[in-house]
């Protein structure tokens, strides 16, 4: 579906702690190029309009569009003037499902930062074909949940077909570095998520089956069921360190095998992936490997009990509209190490890092990136419209424009027989 439309982008949520940063991100990549029209949105526009006020001249007269995810008229008025929207409007599940469905119907392409498997498959399972007709392409998760771990195996394998012409037939992905803190958004999808009153067996397989977010027909391989309250610590010879579970592991995890499905098996139909938090060496590591994730559980528990949440809720997370000072994200930082075994092969590794808090700023560039492909790579995106991953739907084109203006990097060592707790964190 063709679109005559007045804008390429519109960043919806404008207003909130991420879509504010997302808006100066635009602003500053856009400076006064005037070839790619762009707009915010959401619902209150006196906050758009303060917002816009602190994005410099350059941005000094984008347009201001308003509307609110629960009214359908204004969503659809939206996406006829747009190309693309880009979504900060969440949790997701709360906020986010008329604005997918009504981008589905005009052909609108699409991205946002939800991190939540439940309601991704929902709008998969409703809109997936619906999507392909019309040409949208809606590309979920698109913030640190899952485009490094995505974007990672992709670049890890496509350099391991390249040099020894088969892939990985088992990648492990390690954090070695995650500085930084999180905004009210984030803090209100994990109360979401653990919601005791929204618990259904739905919600259990969403969390559990490591290829719930595969195509339906692919549901199956050779990956064990996720465990979000693992207290497992491992000691990782390759890192030589004690590692913990990495609670956004089952996410990313799914986005990644989902990737590998979308795209007709190109790591392999046994391909196996896990993700794991390096903690430290020694008893030093194992003992604080294991304290940390007794701790990550028993906040999980808090967030589920009811009396407990409301504090949580009142007193220690973010609310909306809050998050990171300025010092912690421009000090924050992030670094994982892909290891990719073969067969009979070499192991080899990929290095991905970014600048900034990970949750917020990096993030924040990375879901730009996104919706600037969308709009600007859209005749050269190898794929139609239909519900992708980022690295299904843009690959090597949006490699490129987060390694160029993302602050990303990604580095590929082929063969690699010692590895070391040091060299992948120096
Ligand atoms: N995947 C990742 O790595 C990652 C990282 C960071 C954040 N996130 C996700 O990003 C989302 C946003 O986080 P945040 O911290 O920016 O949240 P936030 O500060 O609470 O902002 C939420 C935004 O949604 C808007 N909104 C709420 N209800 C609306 C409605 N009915 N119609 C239109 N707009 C509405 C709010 O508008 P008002 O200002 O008018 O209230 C605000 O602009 C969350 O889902 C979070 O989980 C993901």
């Amino acid at each position: 579906m063709e679109h005559d439309s007045e804008f390429d982008i519109v960043l919806w949520g404008a207003t909130g702690f991420t879509g504010r940063l997302a808006a100066e991100k635009l602003a500053a990549r856009m400076g006064n190029r005037g070839d790619l029209r762009w707009a915010i949105g959401g619902r209150g526009r006196e906050q758009l309009e303060t917002v816009r006020s602190r994005l410099g001249p350059a941005a000094a007269d984008i347009p201001v569009i308003m509307g609110d995810n629960h009214d359908m008229a204004s969503l659809e008025a939206l996406v006829a003037r747009t190309r693309v929207v880009c979504s900060t409007v969440g949790p997701y599940d709360l906020y986010g499902s008329e604005l997918v469905d009504a981008c589905v119907r005009s052909g609108t392409h699409y991205c946002d930062l939800a991190a939540e498997p439940l309601w991704i498959r929902k709008m998969m399972d409703l809109h997936g074909a619906e999507a392909a007709e019309t040409g949208a392409r809606i590309v979920h998760a698109c913030g640190m949940d899952s485009i490094p771990s995505d974007l990672g195996v992709y670049f890890l394998q496509q350099r391991a077909m390249q040099l020894y012409g088969k892939p990985c037939s088992r990648v492990k992905m390690r954090v070695t570095e995650l500085r930084g803190g999180f905004s009210g958004g984030t803090a209100a999808s994990l109360l979401h998520g653990t919601d005791p009153e929204l618990r259904t067996p739905e919600m259990g397989r969403a969390m559990t089956d490591p290829y719930y977010l595969a195509p339906e027909g692919h549901r199956q391989g050779p990956d064990e069921a996720d465990d979000m309250r693992s207290t497992k610590v491992e000691y990782d010879e390759d890192m030589g360190a004690w590692t913990k579970p990495f609670f956004m592991g089952p996410m990313n995890s799914k986005i990644v095998r989902r990737t590998n499905a979308l795209l007709g098996y190109p790591y392999g139909d046994d391909f196996r992936y896990d993700e794991a938090r390096v903690v430290g060496d020694g008893l030093s590591g194992r003992i604080k490997a294991k304290a940390e994730a007794l701790g990550y559980v028993a906040f999980l528990a808090s967030a589920s009990a009811p009396t407990t949440r409301s504090l949580l809720r009142k007193y220690v997370l973010p609310a909306s509209g809050e998050g990171p000072d300025e010092e912690t994200r421009h000090s924050g930082q992030w670094k994982i190490v892909l290891v990719g075994m073969m067969e009979d092969g070499p192991m080899v590794k990929a290095f991905v890092s970014g600048e900034g808090d990970p949750a917020t700023d990096s993030t924040t560039r990375m879901l730009i990136e996104t919706a600037i492909s969308l709009a600007e790579d859209a005749d050269e995106i190898p794929v139609g419209g239909g519900s992708w991953t980022p690295a299904a739907a843009m690959g090597d084109l949006l490699l490129d424009r987060l390694t160029e203006n993302a602050g990303l990097s990604f580095e590929f060592e082929p063969t690699s027989t010692v590895a070391g707790y040091a060299s992948a964190t120096s």
